[in-house]
């Protein structure tokens, strides 16, 4: 079977990363204005810099938790792919092998003049450090108001799904909550969340309103009775 997963923020709640929407619209704290916005990297370069260096040391401190891993052990039975809005390396460490990033990576930090100059990185970015052009470098994210390049190959890997599965996002934020779309008619989805995402228009969900690392259980009982089918 063809599963296709679609996860944020929730599935890494366990491993101790901060959902965005949990606390007033504060994101570890800080307004998501204020660190996660082009005009935000426009105004105040440092301070979006340090919130994504705090980010990144935050990701590099926790573990997978059994939600990621239950996710990476389906690949034993089953064609997986995972389409994740986490900008944390979660999914790649608890041995997924194939991850596609849609809101780009804390671990990579990229050239303010040409996209396409990318760049792996550990430590922190900080201010004056610059790409191979000589502008400076900031996160590989992709921030509020900016495209979605990767949104496109996730449409097509989505349309291809056996089995749709949707772990710990609100559905809140688009294009990403629009892929639920490109799934086939007949294609069964499921869904993990401790708080039912509202997901209008979409008839016959499996909702299972767990935390991920029992909800994933659940969703694999059901993928291995949708398989004997
Ligand atoms: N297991 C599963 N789901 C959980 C858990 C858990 N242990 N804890 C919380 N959740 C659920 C919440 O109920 C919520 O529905 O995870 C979801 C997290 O929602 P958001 O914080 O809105 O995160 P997400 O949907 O990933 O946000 C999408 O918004 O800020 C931007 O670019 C950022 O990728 C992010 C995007």
């Amino acid at each position: 079977m063809k599963i296709v997963v679609l996860t944020g923020a929730g599935i890494s709640a366990e491993s101790g990363i901060p959902t965005f929407r949990a606390s007033d619209g504060l994101w570890a704290g800080y307004d998501i204005n204020d660190v996660a916005t082009y005009d935000a990297w426009r105004k105040d370069k440092e301070l979006v810099l340090q919130f994504y260096n705090e980010r990144r040391q935050n990701a590099k401190q926790a573990a997978p938790n059994k939600g990621h891993l239950l996710l990476a052990e389906l690949e034993k039975k089953h064609e997986v792919t995972v389409i994740t809005q986490n900008v944390d390396d979660l999914h790649e460490r608890a041995g997924s092998s194939k991850v596609v990033h849609l809101h780009g990576s804390l671990f990579e930090a990229r050239s303010t003049l040409d996209e396409r100059l990318v760049y792996d990185i550990e430590g922190d970015i900080l201010i004056g450090d610059k790409c191979e052009k000589g502008s400076q470098l900031r996160p590989n994210i992709v921030w509020f108001g900016e495209a979605v390049p990767m949104i496109e190959k996730a449409a097509e890997i989505t349309e291809e799904a056996d089995i749709f599965l949707i772990v710990g996002t609100s559905m809140l934020v688009y294009p990403a909550a629009g892929l639920i779309h490109s799934t086939k008619q007949e294609t069964p989805i499921i869904v993990v969340d401790p708080n039912k995402p509202d997901i209008g228009g979409v008839l016959g969900i499996h909702f299972i309103e767990e935390k991920a690392s029992t909800g994933m259980l659940k969703a694999i009982e059901i993928i291995d009775q949708l398989s004997k089918n």
